[in-house]
């Protein structure tokens, strides 16, 4: 999960944020991610704004002595003027894929993740194939993107105002003998 630092100075960067409010920390989760990799540097969207949108890029490459990643990245968009979009940390392969809003006046909420679950008989796992988004008025966000694994469950809880940040576990490219798997896990921040 966060390091305990990077929490710990996200918490303080909030409560200096606002002011003499209390406000809580909400992190949302899944129960299927995957293990491997490095945990990326949170992002979050400019204060004031939260994330209306995504999209992911995907490694759809399916031919003889590719080591297949699925999911490389997570792109949110947020509302602010500027239309900032923040990623964590991104992956190495794949093609950008088509852009999905939530309907307007609604941000992302709640998400699950597809995973092919790690097989150590496997030579070329996978991890996390694909995400769904809900958003605030309970509509789906969908881009099939890979299609290895099973959907877990929704994030037991989600963010009422809106998703805000993300931060991604993604395993870094490791030469012609490893077998990468990109993407395999995230949090969210609720706004
Ligand atoms: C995301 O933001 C970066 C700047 O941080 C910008 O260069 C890039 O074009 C943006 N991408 C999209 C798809 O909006
Ligand atoms: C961004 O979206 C959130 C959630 O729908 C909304 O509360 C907020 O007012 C919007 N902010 C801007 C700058 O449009
Ligand atoms: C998310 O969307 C799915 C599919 O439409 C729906 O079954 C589920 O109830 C929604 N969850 C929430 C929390 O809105």
């Amino acid at each position: 999960m966060l390091s305990l630092l990077r929490l710990a100075s996200f918490v303080v960067a909030c409560l200096l944020l606002a002011g003499t409010s209390t406000n809580a920390l909400k992190i949302i989760s899944v129960n299927n991610g995957e293990v491997q990799g490095i945990w990326g540097k949170l992002e979050v969207c400019p204060d004031g704004s939260a994330a209306i949108g995504y999209q992911t890029q995907n490694d759809q490459l399916d031919v003889p002595l590719h080591d297949k990643t699925a999911l490389n990245s997570i792109r949110l968009f947020c509302n602010d003027t500027q239309g900032t979009n923040i990623t964590s940390t991104l992956g190495d392969t794949g093609i950008w894929e088509l852009r999905l809003n939530c309907p307007a006046g609604e941000a992302l909420s709640s998400f699950r993740l597809r995973v092919e679950p790690y097989d150590s008989a496997n030579s070329d796992n996978t991890a996390v194939n694909s995400i769904q988004f809900n958003c605030t008025d309970g509509s789906l966000l969908n881009y099939n993107g890979n299609t290895a694994g099973i959907w877990g469950e929704f994030s037991a809880d989600q963010c009422e105002t809106g998703i805000c940040g993300l931060e991604t576990l993604v395993q870094p490219l490791g030469g012609s003998l490893t077998d990468n798997t990109a993407v395999n896990d995230v949090v969210f921040i609720c706004c």
